[in-house]
């Protein structure tokens, strides 16, 4: 592999030290980094490099034992830093010289990978100086890429989500271009497209004839933690149900592609999140269910007067032959009774004799925690009678030996960046459909009652 320069901003926020640098320190004991390969942390913080080195180890987390202290201590060397203004030009002047000098090291042109890990306030910015300071055109013509990994959310609501992509649109091509959804590189979401395709027995019931109702549910058991300004500014609609929710729920509904490549799922995804039926005013009440959990109001860096939702249940319709008058109900929400993220589908039975029309199928899949995929289906109690009781076909991830621990997301994440494959990366057709559907519902919100939950609680009405 050409060597990779990966240039991380923000690198001393929350993200860098939880899931991009124990990801990259977990692919370079995995061999799957190039061998020739950089970090360069980029933000407003003064650090002399052991102060830097210190400040990365413990950022990281590692758990004792967790890897051979060699190995931490060499991939710690590959990393440098650079204090910068995200928006001074001088600053990307100073980064691009550091990068020269890595490349003149390396003996050869490096491919970049720019990581925005900065409040999304600083993207606008950040795509600007990056391009007018020539930083991603690539140092060579035959070799050395540049690709920019953004996060989410992109966007506040339609609106900005369209400038800010023809921002990017104006200054960058389109394979340059990675917006992260974590959830879509989630080993248990990408089966779902396995699971519906290489296997005959589901796909011709996969429509409305046969399928009653789906839930797609993501509830955790924490709260926001020390993200409080953040999160008060968001709130769980547009934290989690613009994009992982919604990336579930367009796997679980789109069409088969064409072909299995990047272009065509992306594709495919895109066009069913632009069939979900705008929600109105109309109907809003009878479709949407907003919660905030007691005592969130007294979360550091919340506004007393919080209207913020931290919870919420949305019954969402896609308007196409396949799903007409599926009900989809999307959820999530914090300080929940548990922690899990499962896709729940039911089979209609209301075709045979009526004894049994209440005994549904149920198809799961469980994408965190214990992975799984198990069929609800009913058997026939032994005895005089016809009664049947509910028994569980399940196959579980922990039943693969090789595959018990599974790699996490962040490091799918940046493997794929660094390979070229964008089909776990959202389009920009994907970010917009959803974010119109996302704004039908803000647009409304002021009119949907806010219920105050108790922490712990399983189901909210
Ligand atoms: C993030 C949200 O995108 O996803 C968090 O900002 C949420 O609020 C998290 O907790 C859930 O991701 P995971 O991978 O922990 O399920």
């Amino acid at each position: 592999m050409t060597p990779t320069i990966f240039i991380i901003f923000g690198i001393t926020g929350d993200l860098a030290g939880r899931k991009l640098l124990p990801s990259l320190l977990s692919l370079y004991v995995k061999k799957q980094l190039p061998i020739k390969f950089a970090i360069v942390g980029f933000s407003r913080k003064m650090f002399s490099r052991e102060e830097f080195r210190t400040f990365v180890r413990e950022h990281m987390n590692v758990k004792p034992g967790q890897y051979k202290e060699e190995d931490v201590k060499h991939f710690i060397d590959h990393i440098y830093y650079e204090q910068g203004n995200f928006d001074i030009s001088q600053s990307y002047a100073q980064l691009a010289q550091r990068l020269k000098n890595i490349d003149d090291s390396f003996g050869q042109c490096s491919n970049k990978l720019f990581h925005l890990s900065t409040p999304p306030s600083l993207y606008e910015s950040i795509f600007i100086h990056l391009h007018n300071s020539g930083l991603t055109i690539p140092c060579s013509n035959d070799e050395g890429w540049t690709r920019i990994l953004v996060e989410k959310p992109f966007g506040n609501d339609i609106e900005t989500a369209r400038k800010l992509d023809k921002k990017l649109g104006e200054l960058f091509e389109e394979n340059q271009i990675f917006r992260i959804d974590h959830y879509l590189a989630k080993e248990a979401l990408q089966n779902i497209l396995s699971f519906r395709f290489a296997n005959s027995l589901f796909e011709p019931l996969w429509n409305k004839n046969h399928i009653d109702k789906v839930h797609i549910r993501l509830v955790e058991k924490i709260g926001i933690g020390s993200r409080g300004a953040f999160y008060d500014a968001i709130g769980a609609l547009k934290d989690v149900g613009q994009n992982h929710i919604l990336q579930m729920l367009a796997l679980v509904a789109m069409e088969p592609p064409k072909v299995m490549d990047a272009l065509n799922i992306r594709k495919e995804r895109a066009k069913v999140l632009s069939y979900l039926q705008p929600i109105t005013l109309k109907n809003i009440l009878s479709r949407v269910v907003r919660g905030q959990y007691e005592g969130y109001k007294h979360e550091q860096g919340v506004r007393d007067n919080t209207q913020t939702e931290t919870y919420f249940r949305i019954q969402a319709s896609i308007d196409n032959a396949r799903w007409k008058g599926v009900p989809f109900y999307i959820e999530s929400g914090k300080e929940m009774s548990e922690t899990k993220t499962e896709i729940n589908i039911y089979f209609k039975n209301d075709k045979g004799d009526k004894t049994y029309e209440d005994r549904q199928n149920v198809l799961t899949f469980r994408i965190q925690p214990d992975e799984l995929i198990k069929i609800g289906f009913w058997v026939k109690t032994p005895g005089f009678t016809m009664d049947v009781e509910p028994k569980v076909l399940k196959f579980k991830y922990s039943d693969f030996p090789s595959h018990a621990i599974l790699p996490d997301a962040y490091e799918r994440v940046l493997y794929d960046a660094i390979i070229g494959d964008q089909t776990l990366f959202t389009s920009t057709d994907e970010v917009l459909s959803a974010w119109k559907y996302i704004t039908s519902i803000i647009s409304s919100w002021s009119t949907t009652p806010l219920t105050i939950y108790t922490k712990g609680i399983r189901d909210i009405i």
